[in-house]
């Protein structure tokens, strides 16, 4: 029983996520975040595992939410910086101060943009990363954390 409560998996979208759909399609694709959110929870849902989706503009919220997932004991968290790829070591510090395994996923490949989108704060010390794949990459994150869940 013990080991039920940490089947869970937090997904979490940063700045401007909440505007996938219309936002600049070309890059993002035109799924909104809720169908992605719906989909991923569909799949924990036949795996067993709880799931919770959360995205919020604001760093401080964000971090709130990191750290509220070690009280809920979530075992797992996927990550969509964003914007706070670049910008927030509070934010990086909260995922390793909680210490659950996370996964980073953009929906763009940050390499083959902007130059300064090359350099993430995350990648560094996620599980690992899943770059350029469209919202498919949320997926594949979710496919690796179950099967991490349910080894333990
Ligand atoms: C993004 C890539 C970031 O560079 C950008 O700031 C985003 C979305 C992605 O999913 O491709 O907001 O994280």
């Amino acid at each position: 029983m013990k080991k039920a409560i940490f089947r869970s998996v937090l997904v979490l979208h940063g700045p401007n996520l909440n505007l996938l759909g219309s936002r600049e399609r070309a890059i993002y694709g035109r799924e909104p975040l809720e169908i992605i959110n719906r989909r991923l929870a569909a799949t924990a849902r036949a795996a067993g595992v709880q799931l919770a989706s959360f995205q919020t503009n604001h760093e401080g919220v964000m971090i709130d939410r990191v750290q509220q997932a070690k009280v809920d004991r979530v075992g797992f968290i996927l990550i969509n910086p964003a914007a706070f790829t670049y910008s927030s070591i509070g934010l990086r510090d909260a995922l390793t101060a909680v210490e659950i395994p996370f996964i980073e996923v953009h929906l763009s490949n940050i390499h083959a943009r902007e130059p300064w989108r090359a350099h993430s704060h995350f990648t560094a010390v996620a599980v690992g990363s899943v770059l350029g794949l469209g919202s498919l990459g949320y997926d594949l994150a979710l496919e690796y954390a179950i099967k991490r869940l349910k080894a333990r």
